[in-house]
């Protein structure tokens, strides 16, 4: 089997997404630092977070992605379960956090509250990115690459 089977660009896309989350994460982190942002201003980026979430989520779940690493190199399977399995997780405490901002007064105790949520979901979906970053590289280096 070539790499070319195993759909680069597929990855690529993926790979891209987690990109443009960080880039989301930051707009974020920066707008509670400031706190210059409008209660609705806020809740609209918290809002926009949410979706790219849901649907990057639901474009790894419904690709072939997954099943590629596992068909090339089962020995990752357990690792694409636990993936799949924190989505789960993630969509509850984002979608916990779009309803907070949403219902935010503005107040110093509501920016202080997002922005501790925040820090905590950001953190942990920042470790679920990177966890498939590496998967997607090891499987590619090691049982990909090699067979070329
Ligand atoms: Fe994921
Ligand atoms: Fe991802």
């Amino acid at each position: 089997m070539s790499s070319a089977e195993i759909r680069k660009d597929t990855f690529e896309a993926l790979l891209e997404e987690h990109t443009k989350l960080r880039g989301l994460l930051r707009g974020l982190e920066q707008a509670l630092a400031e706190r210059s942002r409008s209660r609705s201003e806020l809740a609209a980026q918290f809002r926009e977070l949410g979706e790219l979430i849901d649907s990057h989520f639901h474009t790894e779940e419904a690709s072939d992605c997954f099943p590629d690493l596992v068909s090339h190199a089962p020995r990752v399977s357990e690792r694409v379960d636990i993936m799949l399995a924190e989505h789960g997780e993630l969509r509850a405490a984002i979608h916990l956090l779009v309803e907070d901002a949403a219902r935010s007064a503005g107040t110093p105790e509501d920016w202080d509250r997002l922005a501790a949520g925040f820090q905590a979901f950001a953190a942990k979906l920042l470790e679920h990115e990177r966890s498939e970053n590496e998967l997607v590289q090891e499987v590619f280096t090691d049982d990909i690459g090699s067979k070329d």
